[in-house]
C-alpha cells in the first residue's frame, strides 16, 4: 500500500454517506436479548436499585415488556426466576408452576415471535446462594447435573426455545442434552454460557435475582479472569457435550476472549453485557459525564465487532429503538 500523502484514509470519512458506504460492523435489533427477571403474583413491577429501568415482575407485566421488546425488534428474552421459596436443593427450579415456566408458556401464547431462552441455574433457587448442591461446605459438582437437568428439563417442557446453562459445573452440557433427549425434546438447543468468569461485575444482578452467595464466592467453579486459554478448553467441552451455541460473559471486559472465541469456532457465538457493565454506563450518564446512549450503543457495537453474534444486554429495547430510528 503505498503510503501519504498517495493514501489518504480520510478520503472515505469526509460524510456520513461515506461512512456508512464502508462500515464494517452492523448492530441488528434482531440478535439482541433481553434479560427479564420473573417472580410470582400479579401486578408486580419491584425495581432493581442498581440497574434503572430494570424491574422484577410478575408475568402479567413480564408480557409489557416482551411486547415493547418484540415491537421494537428485539430477537429474544433470557429469563431469571425469582422463588418464593428457597432451599438447600434448589427443588424450585424444576417447578413446573414456577415463575419461569408460568413466564414460558404466556410468551410462548402471547408473544410467539420471541425467542424464548431460560437460565438455568441453581443460585437464584438455593437457600446459601451458590449454583449447586453444597456436601460439606463445598459445591459438589457430580450432585449438582441431576439438578440442573430436572430444571432444564422443566423449562423445555414449558416451550423454552434455547436452554441456557450458567452455572459452571463441568459435565452440565452433556447431562441436560441426554436429559432433553430421552424427554424427546431433541430439537432444543443449547446455548452454553461456555467462558463465564468469576466477575465482580454480576454485583447489581445478584440483587436483582437475589442470588448472593450467603458464604464464599464462586471462584471455586466459575473462572479466573487472569485466563484466556482455558476459555477455549472450556468452549471445545461444551461443544464436545453437544451445546448448539456458547457464551462469553462479561463482554465488555473480556473482548479479547470474544474474538479468540470467534476465530476457534463455527457455531453461533453469544456475548453478556453484564448487569455491571449496564450500571457503569447508566450511572456515568445520570452524572452527565458522558452521553449515555451513545456510550449504549459504542459498547454494544463493540461486542459485534469482537466476533459476537448474538448480543444479551439490559439495553436490548433502548438499543433496537435507536437503530429503527
Ligand atoms: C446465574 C447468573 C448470574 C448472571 C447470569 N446468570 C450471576 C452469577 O453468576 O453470579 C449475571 C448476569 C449479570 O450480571 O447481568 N448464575
Amino acid at each position: 500500500m503505498p503510503s501519504f500523502p498517495i493514501t489518504r484514509p480520510r478520503r472515505l470519512r469526509r460524510t456520513e454517506a461515506l461512512r456508512r458506504l464502508v462500515r464494517e460492523t452492523h448492530l441488528v435489533p434482531g440478535q439482541l436479548v433481553l434479560p427479564l427477571f420473573v417472580r410470582a403474583g400479579t401486578g408486580v413491577r419491584q425495581p432493581v436499585d442498581a440497574m434503572p429501568g430494570v424491574d422484577q415482575t410478575s408475568v402479567d407485566e413480564l408480557l409489557r415488556d416482551a411486547e415493547r421488546a418484540a415491537r421494537a425488534g428485539v430477537g429474544g428474552v433470557l429469563l431469571f426466576g425469582i422463588p418464593d421459596h428457597k432451599d438447600e436443593t434448589g427443588s424450585s427450579a424444576w417447578d413446573d408452576a414456577g415463575p419461569v415456566q408460568q413466564a414460558v408458556r404466556a410468551l410462548k401464547r402471547d408473544v410467539p415471535d420471541l425467542v424464548v431462552i431460560t437460565d438455568v441455574c441453581l443460585c437464584e433457587y438455593t437457600d446459601h446462594g451458590h449454583c449447586g448442591v453444597l456436601v460439606d461446605g463445598d459445591v459438589d459438582n457430580d450432585a449438582t447435573l441431576e439438578l440442573l437437568a430436572r430444571e432444564a428439563l422443566s423449562h423445555a417442557r414449558a416451550g423454552a426455545d434455547i436452554i441456557a446453562p450458567s452455572d459452571m459445573m463441568d459435565g452440565r452440557v452433556a447431562a441436560i442434552r441426554r436429559a432433553l433427549d430421552e424427554d424427546r425434546l431433541t430439537h432444543v438447543p443449547i446455548l452454553s454460557y461456555a467462558a463465564k468468569y468469576a466477575s465482580v461485575f454480576y454485583g447489581p444482578f445478584r440483587e436483582a435475582a437475589e442470588s448472593t452467595p450467603r458464604v464464599g464466592d464462586r471462584r471455586g467453579y466459575q473462572m479466573d479472569p487472569a485466563n484466556a486459554d482455558e476459555a477455549l478448553r472450556e468452549v471445545r467441552l461444551d461443544l464436545d457435550e453437544g451445546a448448539d451455541a456458547v457464551m462469553v460473559k462479561p463482554a465488555g471486559p473480556y473482548l479479547d476472549i470474544i474474538a479468540r472465541v470467534k476465530r476457534e469456532v463455527t457455531c453461533p457465538l453469544a456475548a453478556y453485557q453484564v448487569s455491571g457493565e449496564f450500571a457503569m454506563i447508566k450511572a456515568v450518564a445520570e452524572r452527565g459525564w458522558l452521553d449515555g446512549e451513545r456510550a449504549m450503543m459504542e459498547s454494544l457495537l463493540a461486542i459485534r465487532r469482537a466476533g459476537a453474534d448474538i448480543i444479551i444486554t439490559y439495553f436490548a429495547i433502548d438499543a433496537a429503538d435507536r437503530l429503527g430510528r
